[in-house]
This record gives structure tokens, C-alpha cells and sequence, in this order.
């Protein structure tokens, strides 16, 4: 499997933003996970286009948009106009997931749809699930980094893993929220090949936590 590692700027140092993008860029990290809240669909606020406009000009990575905002519809082709590559959204936010996963394919960008750990795998149609690039299977409740790994979510990816087998064995599954150390094996071995990580890539040494984590993907 082609694992990738996206790191999660939600838990970078923002008056070292740039830098520490460049830092993980360097070394080899796969995606940037951009993490955008509402205040509506999660109780906290993170940032939006502005952000996103302005490191589109620092860096060639892949930008891996988490939409935790409620209608996504509102808002596909804008961030995908402030330089999104890969847009991912809330089942539990959108009315007709079908329809926003058609505007970001018409925006010609990859499309992701993200579950909360609330959510059951089987809430996903064979439908959605063909027409994805990347299905988000959420370790942690939606909102803030730094949280626990929570073990009742190993079981929904293997239940994806092996779902999709048949369906679309190409699609990618990303996990997020509590990925370190001790649980990035767990979410391998159950079929996880996305993986997000915020303050176990940017807590300490950047450098050396990517170098860590790319090593453990490979
Ligand atoms: C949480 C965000 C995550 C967050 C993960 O709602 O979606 O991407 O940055 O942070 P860690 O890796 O610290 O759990
Ligand atoms: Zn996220």
C-alpha cells in the first residue's frame, strides 16, 4: 500500500507558519492537512481562505482541506480557487453529499468525505463510496487537536478496508485525531493509508518527527 503523510498545520506555530511548512516540506512529508472550522459544524474556529491563499505561494505540496463548516456546498469552489488540490467534507454537514462531491470534481480537484466517530461506516452508500477519491475516517471528535485516540474507531476502518476491496480497492483512507508513536500502527494495520498527524509532527522537533513518521510509512 502507498501510505502518505499529511501533516496537520492546525498545531503549527502561526508566527512560524511558512518555516514550518518548509520544514516538513523538506522532509518528505506527502500532503499539508488544512484544517478549516466554523464555529457551527464544531465549536471552535480555525482559519480559512486568507491562510490558505498565502501559503499556496510558499509551498508545492499537496493541500489536503478538512471542511468542518456546515453546507459545504457554499464554499467548494472558493477554497478550491485559494488552492486546495484535495477537498474533504462532513457527511453529517452536507444535505446531498453526491452533489458537493460533483462540484469538487467540477472544480477538478480530488473529493473526500469524512466521518465522525458517531458516524457508522455503513451511513456511506456504495454510491459515495465509488465516487470518492478518499474516504476520512475521524479518530477523535472533530474540533481540536491533540485529543486521544479513540480504540472503538479501529474497527470502522478495517470495516472500510475491507468493504471497498471489491468496490474500489484503490481508495484511500485517511485517519485523523490522536495518531502518535504508539497508535500509527494500529491505524496500518487496519487499513488506514492517509494519515494525519498535528502535534506529533509539529510538538518538538519538526525535523526529526517527520524524518520519524516517514520512516514508519514506508
Ligand atoms: C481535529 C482536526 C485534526 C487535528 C489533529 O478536528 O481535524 O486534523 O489537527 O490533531 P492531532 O494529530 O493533534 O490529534
Ligand atoms: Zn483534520
Amino acid at each position: 500500500m502507498r501510505y502518505k503523510l499529511s501533516p496537520s498545520i492546525l498545531a503549527a506555530d502561526f508566527t512560524r507558519l511558512g518555516n514550518e511548512i518548509e520544514c516538513v516540506e523538506k522532509e518528505g512529508a506527502d500532503y499539508l492537512h488544512v484544517d478549516v472550522m466554523d464555529g457551527s459544524f464544531v465549536p471552535s474556529i480555525s482559519f480559512g481562505m486568507p491562510v490558505i491563499k498565502s501559503i499556496r505561494k510558499k509551498s508545492r505540496l499537496f493541500f489536503d482541506v478538512h471542511l468542518m463548516i456546515v453546507n459545504p456546498e457554499r464554499y467548494i469552489r472558493t477554497f478550491s480557487d485559494c488552492g486546495a488540490d484535495g477537498i474533504t467534507f462532513h457527511l453529517e454537514a452536507a444535505k446531498d453529499p453526491l452533489r458537493v462531491i460533483g462540484l469538487i470534481r467540477d472544480a477538478g480537484k480530488r473529493a473526500g468525505i469524512a466521518i465522525s466517530p458517531e458516524t457508522p461506516v455503513s451511513d456511506l452508500s456504495d454510491e459515495i463510496i465509488k465516487r470518492v477519491d478518499m474516504v476520512l475516517i475521524m479518530t477523535v471528535r472533530p474540533g481540536f487537536g491533540g485529543q486521544k485516540y479513540m480504540d472503538e474507531c479501529t474497527g470502522k476502518i478495517k470495516e472500510l478496508r475491507n468493504r471497498t476491496r471489491e468496490l474500489k480497492p484503490d481508495l484511500d483512507i485517511e485517519v485523523d485525531g490522536g495518531i502518535n508513536r504508539e497508535t500509527i500502527k494500529t491505524v496500518m494495520n487496519a487499513g488506514a493509508n492517509v494519515i494525519v498527524m498535528g502535534s506529533s509532527i509539529f510538538e518538538g522537533d519538526i525535523a526529526e518527527n517527520t524524518k520519524y513518521y516517514k520512516k514508519v510509512l514506508k
